[in-house]
């Protein structure tokens, strides 16, 4: 039940810190262990080649989930769209290991994935939210985010649960693999949970922004370099998917190869800049937009803050920036939507899980 939220979709919002407690409880076996069926264990170290395949916001975390596996534990990962996967699949490594990350794990495209792959006896974990449900069913492994039910049809809380499940998963491989770990990831997600619960309380500072910059306009950008393009991908599908404000998240460094042009007076772009390594380069895109009279709302982090920034971040840990720097996104998308009296919850022409191909 929503009891006092107007909308399911801000009451899912909130719950991002309580739902990344409850992970690191369920996944936490100990000190510094972590609790992961071995067979699960076992099938990651086997992979010589990990093949993503999800929809949506679900491909979004599984594009965040990428670099985690990649850069804690070494094994290369593909992420692909389920529905082109189905029908132009990419030549396979010899020991492949398919993920499947759904919310329902109801998602037909991913299904469809799913079942030719068995049929060529491949080996598939299915990351959902609903065990029992058929992606979960059909997989040989599951891993249970635990977000509780997600009712608004723009998925919030089970994109962060994903991407922690994620996190976990990487770190869990790294350590059955013998690889010191650069990060102490369970301290660092308590971390994250405790900055979700400062950013969910500045919604009065959203909400003003989401006036100022998403009121009337047609159209809006959302930028980034490495992680926060990942960011930006999901900041543009929320926007959209329910406030219908057209909106695109672009690589910084891509724009000017075409997209730039696009760019009017008072266009909103919105620029993430959480990553000290492209921080300098983003930043010059955000230079680069504004000079054609982009209007710039930059959310950036506390330690790369610049005076012009809009909204800064509390410091996290730099891997986890995803789980704190799309709740302004969500909350933006969540109010530009309500000013412009959308269905929040309920956005046309769209289901929250898509059972057909
Ligand atoms: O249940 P799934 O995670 O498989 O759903 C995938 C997409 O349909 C879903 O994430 C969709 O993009 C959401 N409406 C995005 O907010």
């Amino acid at each position: 039940e929503k009891g006092t939220y107007p909308h399911y979709m801000l009451k899912e919002i909130d719950e991002q810190p309580i739902v990344i407690r409850k992970i690191i409880k369920e996944y936490q076996a100990g000190d510094n262990e972590l609790k992961l069926d071995e067979d699960i264990r076992s099938a990651m170290k086997a992979a010589d080649r990990i093949y993503i395949i999800a929809a949506g916001t679900s491909y979004h975390a599984g594009l965040v989930g990428k670099g985690f596996i990649e850069k804690l534990a070494g094994i290369p990962v593909e992420v692909h769209v389920a529905s082109e996967f189905s029908y132009n699949m990419p030549l396979l490594s010899s020991k492949p290991l398919f993920i499947f990350i759904s919310q329902s794990g109801e998602t037909a495209d991913s299904r469809s994935v799913l079942v030719k792959i068995k049929e060529m006896g491949h080996p598939a974990l299915t990351i959902t939210n609903v065990p029992g449900s058929t992606l979960s069913r059909e997989a040989d492994y599951t891993l249970h985010l635990h977000a509780g039910p997600e009712i608004a049809v723009a998925s919030t809380k089970a994109y962060t649960a994903q991407i922690a499940v994620l996190a976990i998963l990487a770190a869990d491989t790294a350590n059955a693999k013998g690889i010191e770990l650069p990060i102490d990831l369970m301290k660092e997600l308590g971390i994250v949970a405790s900055t979700m619960e400062v950013l969910t309380d500045q919604k009065e500072e959203i909400e003003q922004l989401a006036r100022d910059y998403m009121a009337t306009t047609r159209n809006a950008f959302f930028i980034g370099r490495s992680t926060d393009y990942n960011v930006s991908l999901e900041g543009a599908l929320k926007l959209k998917e329910i406030s219908y404000i057209q909106a695109e998240g672009f690589a910084g460094g891509e724009l000017k190869h075409g997209t730039i042009a696009l760019i009017e007076d008072g266009t909103p772009v919105v620029a993430l800049a959480t990553q000290e390594n492209v921080n300098y380069s983003i930043r010059g895109n955000v230079q680069e937009v504004v000079a054609r009279g982009a209007n710039a709302l930059i959310i950036s982090m506390r330690g790369l803050e610049q005076d012009d920034d809009a909204f800064v971040l509390p410091k996290v840990h730099e891997l986890l920036t995803p789980l704190v720097s799309v709740i302004p996104l969500q909350l933006l998308a969540y109010y530009a939507a309500l000013h412009r009296d959308c269905d929040v919850d309920k956005p046309r022409n769209l289901a929250k899980s898509v059972t057909v191909e």
